[in-house]
């Protein structure tokens, strides 16, 4: 068997990092740690790590069944309502909600960032990334899902996924297509009640150039849209929010924070896995599972012997396409944070603070570079925000996006009294991919990760990306938006000053020189059949050669989605809580399609 030799540890190494350094000052906990026997050692029927999206909704759905008890275990700390003003989340990634990684520095991409390095934030906290997201909600093509069930995945085709990603929902969508949304379901998803005038003239200027407007989580995802977010009440609405704190006087259901997971424990004969260790309060402990270990980290456990971690697919985008606008109807950050009406607004679910950090409407577009046979695939997913880099005078989002200030004086400062918007293009099939490694065996050690843009032998992703940047300018010059007189910014970025402005090499070098991601980290510990090489999970998410272990979460995903992988992770959540209610429930459980 592929797994094991003789010890047969299962080392967790997640997204761990302290801020911004390199091994994080838990690891002195981790020497520091004694083994504790005293009462902490517990039973329960199920373990689920990590409380991101496909975590909570588990431990929420799984204690729904009586005779169940289950734990969730959480490396981070209970949130506060400093998460709760969608307009303040690109802050978050600056506080101990992150667990603070940074990807390699690699050559093809990001040559003009700080330190040559992305930020690769990644949630810690009750709720997971969830708390620190941009709640942007989007499901993903049908596709997408139809793909993943063609490559050996029975199901998870569109038409088997779809009742779970509705069954989460309780929607707020004015323009919603009939018969794709969920009422009444845990977790809010509604219109923005914040939108910018400047919207408005991009969402009319997208369907001038030719794109339908679409609820892009219904019939038909190519077109332009305004955004749906995970908000209820114009507050964030996270997987804490909307599917834990509902249940937490279940008495079946115990939450542990600040407590890590640093061994799966499996015995070596049977190859079962039956508990874990962790580390709370600078001691080891141990739990046991009757049932099943469920890994829901976020992203890499690293099993010994499979394939975790060597493929990693994730969505690029361009931090710097900007247009100027004569009129001021975009975000006035200074002027709305000093206006008290904010925040009174704010109490009643409006203004400004409800904005998804600035994110307003989203089109998805096929560009001419696509060979995609079938045209209602995208290739690109435009991101419209109603501001620019330097709507916060360069306070936050230009650390976000890793910008050196020299770069951000000369592209951004000029233009801080001026009206931007900005398009943030997201490649959503890369051909590239990279890979995560491992420093050391010590689960405290963060992995590396080596996101690998634009390197498929065929250049295929940076020509999407031009075609994509050209179709934008052909958007912008609609009358919608020529009414404000909106031209693009034309500053030559730093280090491609020797190309001519337009060009694709000027193109090219803009793209490899500022980069960012949209954290979409995806195919780590990748589904499919025992025969692909590259899985690490079946179709159940059952660990291939380890028994009742399984991975619940993104990094079972095994392609990129067309969409940002919240929304994804719920439904996987609600798939697998089904699939483990299957095999072994009592009696039969609420089963999707039982269930409407
Ligand atoms: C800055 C940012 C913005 C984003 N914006 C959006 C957006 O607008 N829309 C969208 O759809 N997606 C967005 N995403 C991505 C999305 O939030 C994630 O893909 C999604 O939350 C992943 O869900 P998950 O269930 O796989 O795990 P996660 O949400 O990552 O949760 C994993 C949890 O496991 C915990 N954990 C890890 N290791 C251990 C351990 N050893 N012991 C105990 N606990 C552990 C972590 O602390 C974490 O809380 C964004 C991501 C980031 C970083
Ligand atoms: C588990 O929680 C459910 C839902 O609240 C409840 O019906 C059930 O009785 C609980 N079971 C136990 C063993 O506490
Ligand atoms: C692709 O589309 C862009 C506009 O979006 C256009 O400028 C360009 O000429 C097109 N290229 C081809 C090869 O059709
Ligand atoms: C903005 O530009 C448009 C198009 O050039 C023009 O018609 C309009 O008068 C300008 N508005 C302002 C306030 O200058």
């Amino acid at each position: 068997m592929k797994i094991f030799q003789m010890t047969i540890v299962v080392f967790l190494k997640l997204l761990p990092f302290g801020l911004l350094q390199d091994t994080s000052p838990q690891m002195n906990i981790l020497q520091e740690a004694v083994r504790d026997d005293g009462n902490v050692k517990k039973e329960f029927d199920f373990i689920v790590i990590g409380s991101g999206p496909s975590g909570a909704v588990l431990a929420n759905r799984l204690t729904e069944v009586p005779e169940w008890t289950v734990l969730l275990i959480e490396a981070g700390d209970e949130t506060n309502i400093v998460a709760d003003p969608p307009f303040v989340a690109g802050a978050l990634q600056f506080t101990d909600y992150n667990w603070g990684y940074k990807a390699e520095q690699e050559d093809g991409f990001c040559r003009g960032c700080f330190e040559k390095r992305m930020l690769y934030p990644h949630g810690k906290a009750l709720g997971g990334t969830s708390i620190i997201n941009y709640m942007i909600q989007v499901r993903g093509n049908p596709l997408d899902y139809d793909r993943w069930a063609a490559m050996g995945n029975p199901g998870w085709s569109y038409k088997e996924v779809l009742p779970y990603f509705i069954k989460s929902e309780d929607a707020h969508i004015e323009k919603a297509d009939a018969g794709y949304h969920g009422k009444g379901g845990y977790l809010s998803v509604s219109d923005v009640p914040a939108r910018t005038e400047s919207s408005h003239a991009y969402v009319r200027a997208a369907q001038e150039a030719g794109y339908p407007y679409v609820d892009y989580n219904g019939k038909s995802q190519i077109g332009v849209s305004y955004v749906q977010g995970t908000l209820r009440n114009g507050r964030r609405d996270s997987a804490e929010t909307a599917f834990l704190r509902p249940v937490r006087g279940r008495k079946n259901l115990t939450i542990l924070t600040k407590s890590r997971v640093v061994q799966i424990l499996i015995r070596p004969e049977t190859k079962e896995a039956y508990g874990i260790k962790y580390v709370r309060n600078k001691r080891y402990h141990e739990a046991i599972a009757s049932k099943e270990v469920i890994v829901c980290a976020g992203g890499i456990p690293v099993l010994r012997d499979l394939p975790v971690g060597q493929k990693m697919y994730d969505h690029a985008t361009f931090p710097a396409l900007m247009f100027q606008l004569n009129e001021s109807i975009v975000i006035d950050e200074e002027k709305s944070l000093t206006d008290l009406n904010t925040y009174i607004q704010f109490l009643s679910g409006r203004g400004i603070f409800t904005s998804l950090g600035g994110v307003e409407s989203l089109t998805y577009i096929k560009t001419n570079a696509s060979d995609d046979p079938d045209p209602s695939y995208p290739d690109i997913e435009l991101i419209y925000v109603g501001g620019s880099l330097n709507t916060d005078r360069g306070l936050i989002f230009r650390r976000i996006f890793n910008v050196p200030q020299e770069t951000y004086d000369k592209i951004w400062k000029p233009f801080e009294d001026k009206y931007l918007y900005q398009i943030f293009p997201m490649l959503v099939h890369p051909r590239s991919y990279g890979y995560i490694r491992l420093k050391s065996k010590d689960p405290f050690h963060w992995p590396k990760f080596y996101a690998n843009f634009y390197s498929d032998p065929e250049n295929h992703d940076v020509k999407t990306f031009i075609a994509a940047i050209r179709e934008v300018r052909r958007i912008n010059s609609s009358p919608s938006l020529q009414r404000y007189g909106a031209t693009m910014v034309q500053t030559l970025i730093p280090g491609c000053e020797d190309h001519v402005f337009d060009s694709d090499e000027y193109w090219e070098c803009a793209i490899r020189t500022l980069t960012g991601t949209f954290y979409h980290q995806v195919s780590t510990c990748k589904m499919g059949p025992e025969e692909d090489p590259e899985a690490v999970v079946d179709a159940k998410l059952r660990v291939h050669g380890v028994k009742n272990l399984r991975v619940v979460d993104t990094s079972v995903i095994p392609l990129p989605p067309t969409a940002h992988t919240a929304g994804p992770s719920y439904m996987i959540g609600e798939k697998a809580s089904d699939l483990i209610k299957q095999q072994w429930a009592p009696t039969p459980f609420n089963l999707i399609p039982k269930t409407e």
